[in-house]
C-alpha cells in the first residue's frame, strides 16, 4: 500500500479561567434573564478572566497542556499559530506574545484572524505545510478574551450574553499514513468566505477603515468599539453553511454521513448546533456541545470541544470526526479527520 505524509493531531489541551459567570450575574449589568438566555442560546455559564490575564496567557496554558498530551517539547516545534479575534494588542500579532511566553525565539509565529473559523483555517495552513514536507510539528492555539471587550449594558445584551473566555490548542505532526481507513490523520479542510457580509458581525473601532483618524470619536459614541451583530442573519447563515460544509467534506472524501462518529460544530448557540444537526439528519447525541458551560469562545470553541470530548471519554482513537465552523467575515469551513 502506498504511504503519504499526512498531518495528525497528536495532543490536545484546553484552559478556561477559573471565574464562572452565571446568567444570573449578567442580570446585574443588563436587562436580561436566565430564562431568556437558556431558552435562546442554551448557555448557562461562561468563564471570564481577571484583569491581569490576556489572550496569550490563556493560549499559553492550553498550549502547554497540548504539548504535554502530545509528548512534544516546545523547542521541537517548527511553527506556532494563534487564532483569535481578541488580540493582546493591535500589533504585533498575539502569536508573537505567545511565542515569547513559550520561550521559543526563532520559531515562526502566525496569527490567524478568521474569528469563529480561525481554528479550522489554522488547521488548513498547518496541513498544507505538513503535506508539503516543510514542517513536522506545528502548534495551533485558539484563544479568546471576550469579557474585557463586551458592552455590559442593555444596549449590548444581544452580544454580551453569548461570549466567554477560554483557549484550546492542538499539536499537529507529520505522519506516514499507509492505511487511511484506520490510521489517525487529517483527511481534508475546506475553507470559504463572503466579505459582503463583513458588517453583519464585526467590531469596527478603532480602525483605519474610518474616514478620519483611527481612533474615531463618532465611532466610540456609536459604541463601535463593541462587537455589533445582526443575530438573525448570522443564525440563518451559520446553520446553512455549517451543514453544507460537512457535506462538502464528506463528498470530497467519499465518506457517508452515517460513517462519521462525532461532530464538532463551532459553539455559537445550542439552537444553531441543533438546527445544523437537524438539517443534516444526524442524531443529536453525535454532536459534542460545550456551549452550556463556556458560551461562545470563538476560535477556541472547537479545540476546547475536542479536549472536553477526550476527557469525557467520548472521543476515542480511530473515530471519524467532522468539524465545521461559521463566523464573522462571513467565513465558514470544515475539517474531516480520523482521531
Ligand atoms: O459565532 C457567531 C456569533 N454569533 C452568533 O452565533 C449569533 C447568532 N444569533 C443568535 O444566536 C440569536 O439570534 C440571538 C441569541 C443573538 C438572539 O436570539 P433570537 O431568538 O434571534 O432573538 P431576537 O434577536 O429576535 O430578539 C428577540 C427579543 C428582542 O426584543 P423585541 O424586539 O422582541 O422586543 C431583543 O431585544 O429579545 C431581545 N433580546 C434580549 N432579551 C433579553 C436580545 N438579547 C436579549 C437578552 N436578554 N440578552
Amino acid at each position: 500500500m502506498d504511504s503519504a505524509i499526512r498531518s495528525r493531531i497528536t495532543g490536545v489541551g484546553s484552559y478556561v479561567p477559573p471565574r464562572v459567570v452565571t446568567n444570573q450575574e449578567l442580570t446585574e449589568y443588563m436587562d436580561t434573564s436566565d430564562e431568556w438566555i437558556v431558552e435562546r442560546t442554551g448557555i448557562h455559564t461562561r468563564h471570564w478572566v481577571d484583569p491581569e490575564t490576556s489572550t496569550s496567557d490563556l493560549a499559553l496554558e492550553a498550549a502547554q497542556r497540548a504539548l504535554a498530551a502530545a509528548g512534544v517539547d516546545g523547542p521541537d516545534l517548527d511553527m506556532i499559530m494563534l487564532a483569535t479575534l481578541s488580540p493582546d494588542h493591535q500589533f504585533p500579532g498575539t502569536a508573537c506574545f505567545l511565542q515569547a511566553k513559550m520561550a521559543l525565539p526563532g520559531v515562526p509565529a502566525l496569527d490567524v484572524r478568521q474569528q469563529c473559523s480561525g481554528f479550522i483555517y489554522a488547521m488548513a495552513i498547518a496541513d498544507q505545510f505538513i503535506r508539503a514536507g516543510t514542517y513536522q510539528k506545528v502548534l495551533i492555539a485558539g484563544a479568546e478574551v471576550h469579557s474585557k471587550g463586551l458592552e455590559l449594558s442593555t444596549r449590548g445584551r444581544d452580544v454580551s450574553v453569548l461570549f466567554g473566555d477560554g483557549a484550546g490548542a492542538v499539536v499537529v505532526e507529520a505522519a506516514q499514513v499507509t492505511d487511511p481507513e484506520r490510521e489517525p490523520h487529517v483527511f481534508s479542510t475546506h475553507l470559504h468566505a463572503d466579505g459582503t457580509f463583513a458588517k453583519e458581525l464585526w467590531l469596527g473601532a478603532p480602525g483605519m477603515g474610518y474616514v478620519g483618524p483611527y481612533v474615531n470619536e463618532g465611532a466610540f459614541e456609536r459604541g463601535e468599539q463593541y462587537p455589533q451583530m445582526n443575530g438573525r442573519t448570522v443564525f440563518v447563515h451559520a446553520v446553512k453553511h455549517m451543514a453544507e460544509s460537512v457535506m462538502e467534506a464528506l463528498d470530497a472524501n467519499g465518506v457517508e454521513l452515517e460513517d462519521v462518529e462525532l461532530f464538532f460544530f463551532h459553539q455559537a448557540n445550542q439552537r444553531i448546533s441543533e438546527a445544523a444537526a437537524h438539517r443534516l439528519g444526524i442524531p443529536g447525541d453525535k454532536v459534542f456541545n460545550t456551549i452550556d458551560r463556556f458560551g461562545n469562545t470563538t476560535a477556541a470553541s472547537i479545540p476546547i470541544g475536542l479536549d472536553c470530548a477526550v476527557q469525557a471519554g467520548k472521543l476515542q482513537p480511530g473515530m471519524l470526526v467532522a468539524c465545521a465552523a461559521f463566523g464573522s467575515g462571513f467565513t465558514w469551513c470544515s475539517l474531516l479527520l480520523r482521531w
